[in-house]
């Protein structure tokens, strides 16, 4: 068998699950998602959703994974009938779907290192994001981040990255809070708070029909969920690590990088007169050059926070070509080099009409929200709750201690909460895309 990233500590599986988690889903998506889907409602659905579903979700993906000890597709086919190993796939598919955007994103991330050490946004941070975040330069910048993540995964040198995630997090929670102050004592930002954070139960009505898919997915999403990874992670687990503390310890540090994200871009928006309704994928890039245009020594903490961004962003996009690349290693004699080389090609030429047009990004984007995501979620819970079952219990109690109850509630979580949570998510996704035609591409 090819060699395979181990980790013997238990840190090193939480580091490189937050490194996974936390990326562009916390610090760029979730923001202006909130704001598209009506601000402080969409909060509420979102954080309902990750202790819910997403947090019992997260547990059944590390079940599957150290039940196993092997790669996703294989742990399905292991445990159940072979067939299943479709579900695995089907993770790695939706994975790579994502990520070919996610690398476009990444670019702009890289784009705004260079934009912030010459102060090119300085001037006019709207149109700086129109011009950068679209065809030719964006196909270029997304070119480099590809590169980089192949870069790395070929060379088999994470254990940088894992070195770099020890002190991303503690970086952005600081940075996010120094901007979350800052953005306090904006003028006009205080509309922002009460947008972000006072919910209303009429609004939150009303939003639900569109609100719950978003935030449901959003929780996924944010979490590496449905992608084969989390799965892939645990497999290296010992069996003395409780599982669920584990797992609450990377859902905590997740979302709270969420909401700080939250804190910034709102009242920002706010002070700048931006909608935050429809800033779309632009909102953080705005509102953090326009902070950084004000402030004194705004170069440098532009350099510093899209830095830490795209370290972010690197260690989630090298999570899944991580988990394609075990798998083929494990199961055929090929060589990493020309395999992530092979893998980053098509990712990048599936990620070109994204960094062509940002309308094209949002069609991605929704297909994956809407579809991909929840179908992907939803057969995997169907098979730890349903196929598996007592098995999950058994794999759950390991190295857990006098939290008797804890097995069963989280069993029959995932067999009810979490597979009736997502199926409405499907039933309502399916509604967007067939219904009200978000499926039609934008030619
Ligand atoms: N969880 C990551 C985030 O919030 C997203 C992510 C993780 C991802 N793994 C991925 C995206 C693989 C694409 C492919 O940003």
């Amino acid at each position: 068998m090819a060699e395979r990233a181990t980790w013997t500590t238990r840190i090193g599986f939480l580091v490189a699950a937050i490194g996974s988690a936390v990326g562009l889903g916390n610090i760029w998506q979730f923001p202006f998602k909130t704001g598209a889907n009506g601000g402080s409602s969409f909060l509420v659905f979102y954080l309902i959703a990750v202790v819910a579903i997403g947090f019992p979700a997260l547990l059944g993906e590390f079940v599957l994974g150290r039940r196993t000890r092997l790669n996703a597709i294989d742990a399905f086919g292991e445990l159940g009938h072979r067939q299943w190993r479709i579900v695995g796939a089907l993770g790695v598919a939706t994975g790579f779907w994502i990520l070919s955007y996610y690398n476009v994103v990444g670019g702009w991330v890289m784009r705004y290192i260079v934009g912030s050490a010459t102060g090119a946004y300085f001037d006019a941070p709207a149109e700086y994001f129109g011009a950068v975040s679209a065809g030719p330069e964006a196909i270029a910048a997304q070119a480099l981040f590809v590169l980089v993540v192949v870069g790395i995964v070929a060379l088999g040198v994470e254990d940088g990255i894992e070195k770099a995630t020890k002190v991303m997090v503690p970086s952005i929670v600081l940075l996010m809070l120094a901007m979350a102050v800052w953005a306090f004592t904006l003028e006009g930002g205080a509309a922002g708070y009460e947008y972000f954070l006072s919910p209303d139960l009429d609004t939150l009505l009303a939003n639900a029909g569109t609100a719950i898919p978003f935030a449901v997915s959003q929780a996924f999403f944010t979490l590496s969920l449905g992608m084969a990874i989390m799965v892939t992670f645990s497999s290296y687990v010992g069996n003395d690590d409780n599982l669920a503390v584990d797992g609450g310890i990377i859902v905590g540090t997740n979302t709270l990088i969420g909401v700080l994200a939250g804190l910034v871009v709102f009242p920002v928006l706010f002070a700048n007169g931006i909608d935050p309704a429809t800033s779309g994928p632009s909102a953080i890039f705005i509102a953090m050059a326009s902070g950084f245009a004000e402030l004194p020594a705004g170069r440098l903490l532009g350099v510093v926070f899209f830095g830490v961004v795209l370290i972010a962003a690197l260690s989630s996009a090298i999570s899944l070509l991580e988990v394609s690349v075990s798998w083929a290693t494990d199961n055929y004699d090929i060589g990493r080099v020309p395999l992530a080389a092979g893998l980053g090609v098509g990712l990048f030429v599936l990620g070109l009409p994204s960094a062509w047009d940002t309308a094209w990004l949002t069609w991605f984007d929704n297909l994956a929200y809407q579809l991909l995501l929840p179908v992907s979620v939803l057969f995997a819970m169907l098979f730890v709750g349903w196929v598996l079952g007592d098995e999950a219990l058994t794999e759950i109690r390991q190295g857990m201690s006098g939290m008797d109850w804890f097995g069963p509630a989280w069993l029959w979580t995932v067999r009810i909460v979490v597979v009736a949570g997502v199926a409405v998510t499907l039933v309502l996704g399916l509604r967007t895309l067939f219904v009200e035609g978000a499926i039609v591409p934008p030619v």
